[in-house]
């Protein structure tokens, strides 16, 4: 901390009001869930796509989830209107406009090919329009961007490794891939080859476990896949020794408290277990996940998280916006420069 913060002054109202000025990074945000309903219907009308829902109002009443597959169900159907590079280039400047808004000064958004490539969408369509955005966005917005490719685990190794193999010629505008989809029975290990082979590209390695799944696929992404950051990982506090672990090598652990209440993984924010993986000194961080999907984009899921858990500090706050730097794919010298930037902005509360 180069700053003094006087943490203890600081109030819950400036506190709520400074979550949404700090400037954050977002680590968990896939990209083709923050496709807004309006903008699904613009581009269904405008592709001659014919979807299951009558209207926008339609489509958000299909939004009531009960796990995770319930969702992706929607969120498949949703991506469908997606064909042209300016349909990805759209959805993703939307993304960027709406995150700079909440003071998101670096992304790194997730994005699952083979959603688009199985219905006859070429890869380099996919690649070349979410990376026009992403070049806008960091000339206009001054927003960092980075891609991470996904895998869908619900589908096979091989499809994988051949997605993996496919995205080379763009190997330079994505740092790293991902695993995502339905986590039950689709567990790490089914994808060590495809993660071995990323590693040896000089990839970055993440994945979605211990959201719906045990934290036994928590420790096969850590041992099998060696990801650098695990998504949700909020199933881990079932399991001490993985805890203890998690903190003692500061494994980032990227977080999404709207969606885990919108996917039932808890009853409501007042009893997510951030409060607890803070206290066992966790390197947790705050993220929307599917934002259009959820009710929020990452300060929503700030602001309501602390509104409902009055036992997080000014200090855990700092923690989680600090974490979203450290836990990053870039250099070291911008994460010190986004740090000294929050700690400005904190270090501004008078005592
Ligand atoms: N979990 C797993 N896969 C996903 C999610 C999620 O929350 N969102 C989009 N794909
Ligand atoms: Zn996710």
């Amino acid at each position: 901390m180069t700053l003094p913060i006087a943490f203890a002054h600081i109030s819950r109202p400036h506190l709520l009001s400074l979550l949404r000025v700090a400037p954050k990074a977002e680590l968990h945000i896939h990209i083709e869930g923050s496709l807004e309903p309006e903008l699904i219907f613009e581009l269904a009308a405008r592709n001659g796509v014919k979807l299951p829902y009558a209207d926008v109002e339609a489509l958000r009443r299909a939004y009531a989830f009960t796990n995770l597959q319930s969702f992706l169900d929607v969120y498949y159907a949703g991506a469908s209107v997606l064909i042209t590079e300016a349909d990805f280039d759209a959805m993703a400047w939307a993304y960027f406009q709406r995150a700079a808004r909440d003071n998101v000064v670096h992304c790194e958004i997730f994005f699952d090919p083979q959603t688009h490539t199985a219905r006859g969408i070429a890869m380099g369509v996919v690649i070349r329009g979410l990376d026009a955005a992403a070049r806008r966005a960091e000339a206009e917005l001054g927003l960092s961007v980075r891609l991470i490719l996904c895998f869908l685990r619900h589908l096979d190794e091989d499809d994988a490794l051949a997605t993996l193999e496919a995205a080379l010629p763009w190997r330079d505008k994505f740092v790293g891939v991902g695993l995502d989809s339905s986590e039950m029975g689709h567990p790490p290990e089914k994808f060590t080859r495809v993660f071995a082979r990323a590693r040896e590209l000089g990839l970055r390695l993440v994945a979605h476990a211990g959201e719906e799944g045990p934290p036994a696929y928590i420790r096969s992404a850590l041992d099998l896949l060696r990801v650098e950051r695990v998504d949700h990982g909020v199933r881990c506090l079932e399991d001490p020794e993985l805890v203890a672990r998690l903190a003692r090598e500061r494994v980032p652990l990227t977080v999404c408290p709207l969606s885990n209440v919108k996917l039932c993984v808890f009853d409501d924010l007042g009893h997510h277990n951030i409060p607890a993986l803070l206290a066992a000194g966790l390197c947790v961080t705050i993220n929307s996940d599917d934002p259009a999907y959820f009710g929020g984009y990452v300060n929503d899921n700030f602001v309501q998280l602390f509104e409902s858990l009055p036992s997080l500090t000014a200090r855990d706050a700092y923690a989680m916006l600090r974490n979203s730097f450290e836990g990053s794919f870039v250099e070291d010298e911008d994460k010190g420069l986004w740090i000294e930037e929050l700690d400005t902005v904190f270090a501004a509360i008078e005592p």
